[in-house]
């Protein structure tokens, strides 16, 4: 039988670096796609080394003509791993509409764009998987996400409605929530305003009590290894019977309080819970 082929986009660091090394370790021929080629070299050694069948292709989910041409290249595609996102961090009154245009344009047009270039052919084989990368911040927005959860909370309602969609013609969607994940992501954020240092800002305290209540949201283990969402990837893939994955402690945790309170307890219990007080 024919090896499956999984397209991942963003696969230079973090989670997707760990899932394209999980996958192909697992005997996938996976297509580890990245904006810039150069920061491939780690993963093409480690696939070397391991004996992988891997191969980097250049994707940049922000251009139609990327897409299209390393889709291309790629051949067929079983499943894809729309993965390639960054965050957008600071007070919504200094968010700039430009700056939720880019946000938008990575974290749902990108993967709306590898969505659009995948589907007609696995419709057709009858076959296909989707995974759509979200955030717990596709479920819950905090002060200072306000850009990032609207992105999330936007790629979450994509993957809802497409999965009632293809359900049809035997392709599944899948909704990966991480919680905090130990990758290079907090370092390549888009700091704007109070978040960038700007000390007129009158949020500017807010940042700090934000990143304290971040580190009692996570505790002593902190933030959890960006392997765990790719076993939760591939548990997606091989298993596939939920919709959603909540991935790490803090996602059970946030994601169960919110689905069990209502907006008021929910908002007074983690406050508590965080020493909140903005
Ligand atoms: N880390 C967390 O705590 C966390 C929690 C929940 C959800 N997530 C989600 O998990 C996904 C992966 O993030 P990560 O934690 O692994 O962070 P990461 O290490 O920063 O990885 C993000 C990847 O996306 C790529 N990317 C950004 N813009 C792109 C574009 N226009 N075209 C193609 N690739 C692009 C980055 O490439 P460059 O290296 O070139 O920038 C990088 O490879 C994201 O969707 C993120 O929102 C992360």
């Amino acid at each position: 039988m024919a090896k499956e082929s999984v397209l991942i986009t963003g696969s230079n660091s973090g989670i997707g670096r760990a899932t394209a090394e999980r996958l192909a370790g697992r005997g996938y021929r996976v297509l580890a796609t990245m904006r810039n080629l150069d920061k491939g070299g780690d993963l093409a050694a480690a696939a070397e080394k391991g004996g992988w069948d891997l191969t980097l292709l250049p994707l940049d989910v922000r251009e139609d003509g990327s897409v299209r041409e390393a889709f291309r290249r790629a051949g067929d595609v079983d499943v894809l791993v729309n993965n390639a996102g960054f965050e957008v961090f600071g007070p919504l009154e200094e968010v700039t509409p430009d700056d939720l245009i880019d946000q938008f344009d990575t974290n749902v047009h990108g993967p709306l764009r590898c969505i659009n270039a995948v589907l007609p052919a696995m419709r057709e084989r009858g076959k296909g998987v989707i995974i759509n990368v979200s955030s717990v911040g596709g479920r819950v927005a905090g002060p200072l996400t306000g850009a990032y959860a609207a992105s999330k909370f936007a790629l979450e309602a994509l993957s809802e409605s497409l999965h009632y969609e293809v359900g049809h013609f035997g392709v599944r969607v899948h909704i990966i929530e991480p919680g905090g994940i130990d990758t290079p992501f907090p370092d390549k954020r888009r700091l704007v305003g109070a978040a960038a240092g700007d000390e007129s800002s009158p949020y500017r305290p807010l940042i700090g009590e934000w990143e304290q209540a971040m580190g009692r949201l996570l505790g002593e283990g902190g933030r959890s290894p960006a392997s765990m969402v790719a076993d939760a990837i591939l548990e997606a893939i091989e298993k596939g019977d939920k919709l959603r994955y909540p991935v790490g402690p803090d996602a059970q945790m946030v994601l169960m309080a919110r689905k069990q309170m209502d907006d008021e307890t929910f908002e007074s219990t983690m406050r508590q819970q965080l020493g909140l007080t903005w």
